[in-house]
């Protein structure tokens, strides 16, 4: 059977940018930068963009492109023995599916009560309590299945089935061709009106103020690889995967640049309206921003709605917010499950209406553990392990196996071959020695870190 295609480049490139941003953009960067040194974050970030972004971007692209299947099949034409790490990596998105599913479906929820701000003046209390009900812990209730957390989890997942089950053109691209541009216009359209609140420009004043007494700090380098490693998608089985579905004719350097630029372009910009927001809330509530800067679940669902319930029409500003949340989302989630159907199309000769039911079905089903007052802390638990030690030793062992195991030149000649630009000499330096070299040393530290 004739492998599937995109139907444009700018198809191929709207669903890579949409997988690679999703929540860590609007959650995780904009408190990694502030966190780091600020505006002197930009500097090891730009870095680690240019020498492990883009250079494993090219490789992924490349095996992909080159090999014309997702991981698994990718990696066992590299010689048979390394089909394992294709199953590594699908196993990792897997898991990485069923949880990020979850994160969505409070996301939904969220949307339909920003429109009259149901979640009421303690949006702390809600969240936790009210809508997680983490306080109720009665046995009888442990473990049971909360309908309204399940049930925008169950949307979720409609939408990402019907995305994979309709095929790379049909499914996939024609759903990032809606998603990507509704996303970059509604971020848009609140940065626009954001910026302008009193407050606002001292919050990102807090956010670029450079502190450059921590340049020379390695845990901000780490932090900065570590983002971009996570940010990119990399190193999961996506991009692989997403690439195989690439024409013969395919300008890999300069996809993969735009990809990557994209997508770090949007963490700059969704740095902006974070900061803006919080910087208008420290105003409005005569708190230092110290004060109210927060990250990841906590900032999503408590501080930016109670930022929310500052805004003049919180009604406008509030659906816009989550919607885009929900769609950054969904089209992360969309590449992480055709991670895993490719590679079972591939081995099992499965249609792809099949895989992507069995897919879909078992992950659906796994995933209503989250919908249960157990369910934050498993979620903790997990991301905690996939950014920490998962992610990173897939990426390095990927990047061993690609750049030592085999004649990375030759990846080199490839791209230079079909690409419109070439890469030079460069490539190699950050693929073969830069790169592991700093993955080691990261994951070693968190090694060391979690086990402490
Ligand atoms: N890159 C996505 C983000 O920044 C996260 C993601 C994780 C995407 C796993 C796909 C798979 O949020
Ligand atoms: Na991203």
């Amino acid at each position: 059977m004739k492998r599937e295609q995109w139907g444009s480049r700018a198809g191929f490139i709207l669903a890579a940018v949409g997988s690679a941003i999703g929540l860590g953009n609007i959650w995780r960067f904009p408190y990694m930068a502030y966190e780091n040194g600020g505006g002197a974050f930009f500097i090891p970030y730009l870095f680690a963009m240019l020498t492990a972004g883009i250079p494993f971007m090219i490789m992924e692209f490349s095996l992909g492109h080159k090999l014309r299947g997702a991981a698994p099949r990718a990696f066992a034409q590299l010689g048979g023995k390394f089909e394992w790490l294709g199953w590594f990596q699908v196993s990792i998105a897997a898991i990485i599916a069923i949880y990020y599913v979850a994160i969505i479906g409070w996301a939904i929820s969220y949307l339909g009560f920003s429109f009259s701000q149901s979640w009421g003046d303690d949006t702390n209390a809600f969240f936790f309590t009210e809508y997680l009900k983490l306080g109720e812990n009665s046995p009888s209730q442990l473990g049971g299945l909360q309908l309204h957390i399940a049930i925008p989890m169950i949307i979720a997942w409609a939408i990402s089935f019907a995305a994979i089950f309709s095929g790379v053109k049909a499914g996939i691209e024609r759903a990032s061709k809606i998603m990507m541009p509704l996303l970059f216009i509604m971020v848009l359209a609140l940065i626009g009106r954001i910026i302008f609140l009193p407050g606002a420009l001292d919050g990102l004043t807090y956010l670029f103020q450079p502190d450059f007494s921590k340049i020379m700090d390695a845990k901000v380098w780490s932090a900065a690889y570590g983002q971009i490693f996570f940010t990119l998608s990399v190193g999961f089985a996506i991009m692989i995967a997403y690439s195989s579905y690439l024409p013969e004719k395919s300008d890999i350097n300069n996809n993969a640049f735009m990809t990557v630029l994209i997508n770090c372009g949007f963490s700059i910009t969704a740095g902006l309206l974070i900061f803006g927001v919080l910087g208008y809330m420290a105003q409005e509530q005569a708190k230092p921003i110290t004060e109210v800067v927060s990250a990841g679940v906590g900032l999503a669902f408590v501080t930016i709605p109670a930022a929310i319930n500052l805004l003049p029409l919180p009604f406008i500003f509030g659906p816009l917010f989550f919607l885009a949340l929900v769609v950054a989302g969904l089209s992360s989630h969309i590449s992480i499950l055709e991670a895993v159907t490719s590679a079972l199309i591939d081995k099992l000769h499965w249609t792809r209406k099949k895989a992507a039911s069995v897919v879909c079905g078992s992950g659906f089903v796994i995933s209503m553990a989250f919908a249960t007052n157990g369910g934050l802390l498993l979620l903790d638990l997990v991301d905690y392990f996939i950014n920490n030690i998962a992610l990173l030793s897939s990426c390095l062992i990927e990047l061993v196996i690609v750049a030592w195991l085999l004649k990375i030149s030759d990846i080199r000649h490839y791209v230079n071959s079909i690409s419109e630009f070439s890469i030079g000499r460069w490539f190699e330096v950050c693929v073969r020695f830069l790169s592991p070299a700093l993955l080691a040393i990261i994951l070693f530290t968190n090694f060391i870190n979690t086990f402490n």
